[in-house]
């Protein structure tokens, strides 16, 4: 198949790269190269490539940035996603859109389903639902939640050097969602990409958390001592964080299970391996 990753030095695109086939014919790209919110640039990469397949993992995804640079993540987030779904419809390429927990506000009492209805609250979410309606009804979205990998900066690679040290730590304990790990997460991307499977899909790990727990899982799995870690609230961080936070980000991967497909694995399971991976 002819691919084009997007995003492919991030988190995610590395994995992705990494597991695609090398009968793939694979176009991966990246800023500072290419510029997905220059029109040119998005539209003539896609028309002269002509992939079958678009994994686009691009994003502006500095959550707290994103309030204070709406613009950018407007472009990048947004209206880049529209330069590329342009593209796919002359060369008829499915496409695979990465979008996020955040679209959500949070506040329903159980998990999310696909049909739920978006109503994001901080610039990043809006932005991601627009490059959503971008997407077509007969492509792939693709919502995920608190992505960790080998590649990039995510949360097990901050505890990790926090573990280091010897000071007490608090995470808040009023935020659940499920941790995700890419080693896991681009099999599922890729998947519905060679399939081409229609449809939005809740896309993560299993086992639902709080910060505070999934820090202490990390710690603990890791050698380092738990009982440093305590729990506080949202309304406890001084200074609070610029973009609010979903207080519920559980996504329920009903329509990926229910299509028949394999669910994912305990989130415990990717995160032992991708310990083993760091630590050596
Ligand atoms: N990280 C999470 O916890 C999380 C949670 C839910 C959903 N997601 C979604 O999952 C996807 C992958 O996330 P990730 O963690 O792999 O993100 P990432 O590591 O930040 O990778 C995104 C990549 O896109 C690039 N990019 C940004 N603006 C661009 C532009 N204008 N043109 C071309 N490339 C551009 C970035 O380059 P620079 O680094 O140079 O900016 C970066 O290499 C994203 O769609 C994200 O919204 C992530």
């Amino acid at each position: 198949m002819r691919i084009l990753l997007t995003g492919a030095r991030g988190q995610l695109g590395t994995d992705i790269a990494l597991r695609l086939s090398d009968r793939d014919e694979v176009l991966a790209v990246d800023l500072p190269e290419f510029d997905l919110t220059d029109r040119d640039t998005s539209l003539g990469m896609v028309t002269q490539f002509s992939p079958d397949v678009i994994l686009h993992c691009a994003a502006f995804t500095a959550v707290d940035r994103c309030e204070a640079e709406p613009e950018t993540a407007w472009r990048a987030n947004a209206l880049a996603t529209r330069f590329l779904a342009d593209g796919a419809r002359r060369v008829g390429a499915h496409v695979v859109y990465i979008s996020t927990d955040y679209v959500f506000d949070g506040t329903k009492a159980g998990p999310y389903l696909e049909w739920d209805r978006p109503n994001p609250q901080s610039v990043y979410g809006r932005s991601k639902l627009g490059g959503e309606l971008e997407i077509d009804a007969n492509w792939s979205v693709v919502r995920t939640s608190w992505v960790c990998g080998e590649h990039g900066h995510n949360m097990v690679k901050t505890l990790l050097s926090l573990g280091e040290g010897t000071k007490p730590l608090s995470f808040v304990d009023d935020q659940l969602g499920h941790p995700t790990f890419t080693s896991d997460l681009a099999g599922m991307a890729i998947k519905l990409g060679r399939e081409r499977v229609p449809g939005t899909f809740h896309c993560t790990n299993q086992g639902a958390v709080s910060w505070y727990q999934f820090a202490r899982t990390v710690f603990d799995l890791a050698g380092f001592d738990p009982e440093r870690i305590s729990p506080i609230m949202t309304t406890d961080l001084d200074p609070p964080r610029p973009a609010p936070r979903p207080a519920n980000s559980v996504l329920d991967n009903f329509a990926w299970r229910h299509h028949g497909f394999v669910e994912s694995r305990h989130y415990t399971e990717p995160l032992r391996e991708l310990l083993a991976a760091l630590q050596g």
